[in-house]
């Protein structure tokens, strides 16, 4: 059995008065993937949020084996954990696609070469050769998801977190990014509910329960004062 990569414990996460995680436990073990899946408004957005520090949240959350707690500790996480976001347009924030793809891996203070070189290699992979000085909001949507995946890649994350990836997606583009997931050699959660991308994947799948959603919403104590 590998070891655990990604371990969540008891993971209450409260936006507004609303709790919409409550208690929620998860371990993804080195190079597992998974599909965390869910219907609308369960929290799955939320839960990639909390993980990647943006949330302030209760229980436990441990990487790499290390307990994650501090802004220092996150900020090291965010380092390791590449996030894909569920929607392009607010991921995507750089001029052209070059500068996009660069964008990380220059962050980590790669040398000029390196960045090069991990650019190409991201390109080629999901056919952006020929995009690279195109203006970012001159794609289109599916475009723009390849890029917001690619840009990702470009860092070389230990965790690739992706949020509704295949949404929006004509079939070409679907079936891109449903086969990068397939081979991708690495630990992933991908949250989604296209039932569609579950059946071809066929990866050890965690729903989040619309029921323990309902219930924290029932059982809610309402705020002093
Ligand atoms: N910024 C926010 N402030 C307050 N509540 C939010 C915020 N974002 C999401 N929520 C609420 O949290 C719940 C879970 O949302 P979300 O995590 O986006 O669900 P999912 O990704 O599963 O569709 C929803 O009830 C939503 O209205
Ligand atoms: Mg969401």
């Amino acid at each position: 059995m590998e070891r655990p990569l990604l371990e969540v414990r008891n993971l209450t996460v409260r936006r507004g008065n609303r709790t919409v995680l409550r208690n929620f436990n998860l371990t993804l073990r080195e190079g597992e993937k998974l599909v965390l899946a869910g219907v609308n408004g369960v929290g799955k957005t939320t839960f990639a949020e909390t993980v990647l520090g943006f949330i302030p949240f209760e229980g436990e959350i441990s990487f790499e084996g290390k307990p994650v707690k501090g802004k220092k500790d996150f900020r090291e996480l965010r380092k390791r954990v590449g996030y894909v976001f569920q929607n392009p347009d607010d991921q995507l924030f750089m001029p052209t696609v070059r500068e996009e793809l660069a964008f990380a891996p220059e962050n980590l203070g790669l040398s000029r070469d390196e960045v090069a070189a991990r650019v190409l290699k991201v390109s080629k992979k999901f056919g952006l050769e020929n995009l690279l000085g195109v203006p970012t909001f001159n794609l289109s949507f599916g475009q723009k998801r390849l890029v917001s995946i690619a840009c990702i890649l470009t860092m070389e994350p230990k965790l690739l977190l992706l949020d509704e990836p295949t949404n929006g997606l004509d079939r070409d583009n679907w079936l891109r990014v449903a086969e990068f997931l397939q081979t991708f050699k690495g630990s992933v959660i991908v949250i989604t509910h296209d039932r569609e991308l579950i059946k071809f994947l066929r990866w050890r799948v965690v729903y989040l329960s619309e029921l323990d959603f309902v219930s924290s919403l029932k059982f809610e104590i309402p705020p002093k004062g």
